[in-house]
């Protein structure tokens, strides 16, 4: 249904041990729209993230992604796994495969697509973000920002129906960071729901529709962009912006 929210976290409780990461989080992430993560280093960011592909498994509440329960197992999760795409800091693509091969891999293996269209398609998303050129590369003959955009074609080609970034543009040097966020922008003007952990204040305030803002593994507040950073409300989000903002 149009209205049922892509992502839905209810309730959600995740402990490490003795240490509660992720307390009563109440989350509704609507289909096509851009929610940026924000928050001190430790307050549960990346393992939110994890939770709604379930690279994390949760304690108590429940996690829907387009009003379906995270499946526990299975084909289920690989099926899940496609549906949530994921880019990380790290590329983490096959090292000894092409880029080409990189993001026609999981089409043929996981969506049984034949290798001459996900071949297409997948010329078709290097194109759109910018690296077609270096398809028949290996990974390190790219720099870090074409890296980095070949990951995200790469969960593209799954045809995700949200995609999660964790600090994609933390690892690259700052001549790099534009191009991937212009990759993300692009996306998100494109309709893609989104999910994205990034310090980049410049991108949360041009693409998001909403910041969510964490703390000690809760949500303390979420606005707009423009209200929460002319006009945050908790001392710890003061206290956050007056940290990164004046550095
Ligand atoms: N696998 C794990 N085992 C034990 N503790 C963990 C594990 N993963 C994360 N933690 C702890 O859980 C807390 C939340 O970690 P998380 O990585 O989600 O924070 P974050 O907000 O993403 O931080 P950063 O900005 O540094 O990336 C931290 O205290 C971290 O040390
Ligand atoms: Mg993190």
């Amino acid at each position: 249904m149009a209205d049922t929210p892509m992502v839905a976290m209810r309730g959600v409780q995740k402990h490490f041990g003795s240490l509660h990461v992720l307390q009563d989080i109440e989350l509704d992430v609507a289909r096509g729209e851009v929610v940026v993560v924000i928050g001190p280093s430790g307050s549960g960011k990346s393992t939110l993230c994890r939770t709604i592909n379930r690279l994390e498994t949760i304690d108590a509440g429940e996690i829907t992604v387009d009003g379906e329960p995270l499946p526990a197992e299975g084909k289920a999760l690989a099926q899940l796994r496609a549906d949530v795409g994921m880019v990380f800091q790290s590329f983490n693509l096959f090292a000894h495969k092409t880029v080409l091969e990189n993001v026609t891999l999981g089409p043929i293996k996981v969506r049984g697509q034949s290798k001459s269209d996900a071949e297409a398609r997948a010329m078709e998303l290097l194109r759109r973000v910018g690296v077609d050129s270096q398809a028949q590369k290996l990974p390190a003959q790219l720099s870090g920002g074409q890296q980095q955009r070949v990951a995200i074609a790469r969960s593209l080609a799954m045809e995700p129906k949200v995609m999660l970034f964790d600090e994609p543009t933390s690892a690259l040097d700052p001549e790099m960071i534009k191009e991937v966020l212009d990759t993300m922008v692009d996306l998100a003007q494109g309709g893609m729901t989104m999910i994205v952990v990034t310090h980049e204040m410049g991108f949360a305030r041009t693409a998001a529709d909403r910041v969510v803002f964490m703390a000690d593994g809760r949500i303390v507040e979420q606005n707009t962009p423009h209200e929460f950073f002319s006009a945050p409300r908790s001392d710890r989000a003061k206290d956050f912006l007056g940290k990164i903002l004046n550095h």
